[in-house]
């Protein structure tokens, strides 16, 4: 069966993920966030551990159970993420960066409530750090794997941060498609590499896209390392 041929792909080996959304606080009642359900990262967890992995989960906020045999940390803003993803990352093998971190976060925080008043009211906004892309100028051996959610130019854009945030692939999410994307159960996804290698896989469970791209990826480690 293929789980005995699989079994203990990936032991020995230290596997990172991140998966749901970020939370960026205005005040202590709100919040701006996304629609990530982390279904997707914490898949690649539970499969990777099923493999055999040594496996790290760095949640955002998500009502999911943890995955058998994963050590799971959960953090809220962009900023946390960032901080534990560094802490992790100097003796992983492999880093899939699932998550849908927050591009901005409000400037101030507010201690006590906001309340309302006439007129509009305007929240300022900076941006957070790109956490993979700082992942990628400090990459030492890792295979470095992210993904990215398009509705438009989806191979274009995907290939252009394939490039600028230097990954070893991307997994890009065209959530236009029906059954695809943030709070679906099922995925259809395109993996890039960087040698141009464009691998669509068809719409299915996000536990077989899971396990797809991670053979998928023990298959281009074993290649890069001929
Ligand atoms: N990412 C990150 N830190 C951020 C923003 C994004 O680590 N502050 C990572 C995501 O986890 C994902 C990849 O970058 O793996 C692509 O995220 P995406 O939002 O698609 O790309 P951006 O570079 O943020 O570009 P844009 O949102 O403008 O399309
Ligand atoms: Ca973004």
């Amino acid at each position: 069966d293929q789980d005995l041929l699989t079994n203990q792909l990936f032991a020995g080996k230290k596997v990172l993920v991140t998966a749901g959304p970020t939370r960026e606080k205005v005040d202590p009642v709100r919040f701006f966030s996304n629609h990530s359900s982390g279904k997707m990262g914490f898949a690649l967890a539970e499969e990777a551990a099923r493999l055999g992995a040594d496996v790290t989960l760095i949640a955002g906020p998500v009502q999911l159970p943890t995955p058998t045999n994963v050590a799971r940390i959960d953090v809220e803003s962009a900023e946390e993420m960032y901080q534990a993803v560094n802490s992790y990352y100097d003796d992983q093998d492999i880093v899939i960066k699932a998550a849908a971190v927050a591009d901005y976060r409000p400037i101030n925080t507010y201690q006590e409530k906001i309340k309302k008043k006439t007129g509009n009211l305007t929240i300022e906004m900076e941006r957070t750090k790109d956490i993979l892309k700082e992942l990628g100028t400090k990459k030492q051996g890792q295979f470095l794997v992210g993904f990215a959610a398009e509705t438009t130019n989806v191979l274009d854009y995907g290939k252009a941060k394939l490039v600028s945030k230097n990954l070893d692939a991307i997994v890009i999410n065209d959530i236009t498609v029906e059954g695809a994307g943030f709070t679906t159960d099922t995925n259809q996804v395109w993996y890039l590499n960087r040698e141009g290698k464009e691998h669509l896989l068809p719409l299915a469970s996000k536990r077989d896209i899971a396990r797809q791209l991670l053979l998928i990826i023990d298959q281009e480690i074993k290649d890069e390392s001929k």
